[in-house]
């Protein structure tokens, strides 16, 4: 099959949070499989330095508002993927990928660009797979502008993912005049919605796991967008992520002190600890568990709760934690002040480093994700990987990922609670670190089967596979 794979970012051009990983794996992987694939980003300022070693295939102009703006296309290839970056030095040579207030121009103009360039070259694919809002206009433009200029972009077929439906692209009404046509499609409560677009006009959607399938068509999850996504749901699936597990894992990963695997982490993990509490200068105590948190910092986290609790674990010296990301200033000074309260116990990192990340998967025991809501959630496969426990949440992807401890059956992957309450929080958390002092046999059988979980991108590709056929074949 031929694939357009349209997105913000990917890694490892730019990334700012999960889209950018799946946009990089997953591509590749149905590459692997034999499918046809180039994705098309925007090329921002961070890419420009390498603007000389990007081979320039052409451009084209684009008219927004009797106005035109150049799009000019760069080719690259990483890991024998082909990339294809669309540059506009005005729009997208920013420090920022978004949050600007031309981000209707600049977005909608980066639809246009992916499109321009189908017709152009008069290279058209079966599938175009587009991501989250900033690709979401593109079924739009296709209806109203490029079937006319040629017949043969009927033919193709859309498929919307939706990783996060908080971010939906919601702009003020004026910026319609940007739209060659007036429709109600794009209008959202009255706003220019680029999301509801893609939700209305895209052959078929789907979202990062069944569960936040489910979930996003109810009132609390829905962020008023679950109306358009209940008028489509026979067309809405639930596909749940995988990651790079040749990327991720303990076995083989150059940044740790210590490989190991499934029947050798009691060791492994030990002295993986013990290397990074010396490297981070915390107090030298290995039976004390550690906790990670790795994450963007969001709302959508779930570290209001953590805000509420995490100070009286700490003051009674039980435990250490380890931060690392970046987002809101408000949960970042909080983490800064954390570790300043706490420089024994707490180590903070404002800023997200492969390498590190590896060895805190590795040497913590425990993982902490407490979601409000979670499309899918990455890291907590890849803490399972590493034999890190997470504690989640069960909401979304966490809820189909991680299988609770359950003291009857002894099965389980991790520890998780169901409301969004701090005291359920602190239960889950009491719950593990019990299991780790006095239970060691039955926290080390959670820790072999959470390694032994496979969520690869094989898996992933398979389904997106058969949904793209289904697509081509009019089956939806
Ligand atoms: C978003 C979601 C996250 C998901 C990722 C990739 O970042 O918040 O849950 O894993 O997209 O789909």
């Amino acid at each position: 099959m031929k694939v357009y794979y349209c997105s913000s970012e990917a890694y490892p051009f730019s990334k700012s949070g999960g889209l950018a990983d799946v946009a990089a794996a997953l591509p590749k992987t149905l590459q692997n499989h034999g499918n046809q694939l180039k994705v098309f980003i925007p090329m921002y300022q961070q890419n420009v330095n390498d603007l000389d070693a990007l081979e320039k295939l052409g451009e084209t102009t684009i008219i927004i508002e009797q106005k035109t703006y150049k799009a000019t296309y760069y080719h690259a290839v990483f890991e024998e993927l082909t990339y294809i970056l669309i540059y506009n030095k005005q729009l997208f040579n920013r420090k920022r990928f978004y949050g600007y207030d031309d981000d209707p121009l600049r977005f909608l103009f980066f639809n246009h660009a992916i499109l321009s360039y189908i017709d152009k070259f008069s290279d058209f694919p079966e599938i175009l797979h587009i991501n989250d809002w900033q690709t979401s206009l593109i079924p739009f433009l296709i209806d109203v502008d490029y079937i006319k200029k040629d017949e043969a972009f009927k033919h193709i077929k859309t498929l919307l993912t939706i990783h996060n439906l908080e971010k939906q692209g919601s702009f003020p009404l004026e910026n319609e005049k940007l739209l060659s046509h007036k429709n109600f499609t794009y209008i959202h409560l009255d706003k220019l919605n680029f999301l509801k677009t893609g939700i209305m006009r895209a052959h078929a959607i789907n979202t990062v796991s069944e569960s936040y399938r489910q979930e996003i068509l109810t009132r609390f999850y829905g962020f008023n967008l679950q109306g358009p996504l209940k008028s489509r749901q026979y067309q809405l699936f639930g596909i749940l992520n995988g990651f790079d597990e040749t990327l991720y894992t303990p076995e083989k990963s150059q940044f740790l002190v210590q490989n190991y695997n499934e029947n050798t982490f009691e060791i492994g993990k030990k002295y993986n600890k013990k290397a990074l509490l010396k490297q981070l200068n915390l107090e030298y105590d290995v039976d004390k568990p550690m906790i990670a948190f790795i994450n963007r910092f969001a709302r959508q986290k779930g570290i209001d709760l953590m805000m509420q609790i995490m100070d009286e674990y700490l003051e009674k010296n039980q435990c250490y934690l380890i931060i690392m990301g970046q987002g809101e200033p408000l949960y970042a000074s909080y983490f800064e002040q954390l570790s300043k309260k706490y420089p024994k116990l707490v180590y903070y990192k404002n800023s997200y480093q492969m390498t590190l990340s590896h060895q805190v998967y590795a040497a913590s025991d425990l993982f902490l994700l407490p979601s409000l809501f979670e499309p899918c959630g990455l890291n907590q496969m890849i803490a399972m990987k590493f034999g890190s426990l997470p504690i989640v949440r069960e909401t979304g992807g966490l809820k189909d990922t991680v299988t609770p401890y359950n003291k009857f059956t002894g099965i389980g992957v991790g520890f998780s609670f169901k409301n969004n309450d701090e005291d359920e929080l602190k239960d889950a958390i009491d719950q593990a670190f019990a299991l780790y002092h006095h239970e060691k046999k039955i926290f080390n059988d959670l820790i072999h089967q959470a390694m032994h979980v496979h969520h690869s991108m094989d898996k992933m590709a398979n389904q997106y596979e058969s949904l793209y056929l289904k697509l081509i074949e009019n089956k939806i």
